[in-house]
């Protein structure tokens, strides 16, 4: 069973490399002052750069604050072998270190924690930042990026979020295959999302954008 879960795991991998190298979306780079929407914090967790690159744009457009969870041990640059770490770090519940200090959350309302799914999971970094975390009186909502199976990983989010004690979990954005995706769409669904958790001042994000 882990075999064949492991086999359709490398082709959808080979799926995701076939779109990187087709290429259509610039993810971009860059931060941005926070001057806007303070009370939103971004918090993300990504293995090859795509959840960054959609970090980024979100922060881009809502110039708001960003934190990136970095794993005190970094993960194998071949995916078997993150793959398989990850699973024996989920089944055995030894989550792992994470580095540096974990961000002080007083001063957000909002938090938005986005990662990529991992052999039908959340990616074992940001479940353990979600479980090192204090989430009491704020609002939660997640975003994450796949290849196109997202399994447990919503419905392990919001139990998580639950548990870590958010007052409330907004709607997950998933995005698929985000490297194939065409900027517009994507940013549709950025903006269409944010209104849907209440990220702050959307139009502001929305006029920014048509600006580009
Ligand atoms: C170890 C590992 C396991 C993965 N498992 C899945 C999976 O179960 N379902 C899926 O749709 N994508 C899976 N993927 C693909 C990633 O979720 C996808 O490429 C994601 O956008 C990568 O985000 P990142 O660049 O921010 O790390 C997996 C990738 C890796 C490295």
């Amino acid at each position: 069973m882990k075999k064949i879960a492991l086999y359709l795991f490398l082709i959808m991998q080979a799926i995701s490399v076939t779109a990187c190298q087709n290429e259509e979306l610039d993810l971009g780079s860059g931060t941005v002052t926070p001057d806007e929407n303070t009370n939103v914090l971004i918090v993300y967790y990504s293995w090859s750069g795509t959840t960054k690159g959609v970090a980024e744009r979100m922060q881009r457009m809502l110039h708001c604050d960003i934190y990136e969870i970095v794993p005190a041990v970094p993960y194998p640059s071949d995916s078997n072998d993150t793959h398989y770490r990850a699973v024996e770090e989920r089944e055995s519940g030894n989550l792992p270190e994470l580095r540096g200090s974990l961000p002080d959350l007083s001063k957000y309302d909002l938090i938005l924690l986005g990662g990529p799914v991992w052999s039908d999971y959340m990616a074992t970094p940001l479940m353990s930042y979600i479980a090192q975390s204090d989430f009491t009186g704020k609002r939660v909502a997640g975003f994450r990026t796949d290849a196109g199976t997202p399994g447990r990983y919503d419905s392990e989010f919001s139990r998580m979020a639950g548990e870590s004690h958010a007052e409330e979990v907004g709607e997950m954005l998933g995005l698929s295959h985000v490297r194939s995706m065409n900027a517009e769409r994507l940013d549709g669904r950025i903006t269409e999302w944010f209104r849907s958790v209440g990220a702050g001042n959307v139009e502001a994000a929305v006029e920014r954008m048509s600006e580009k």
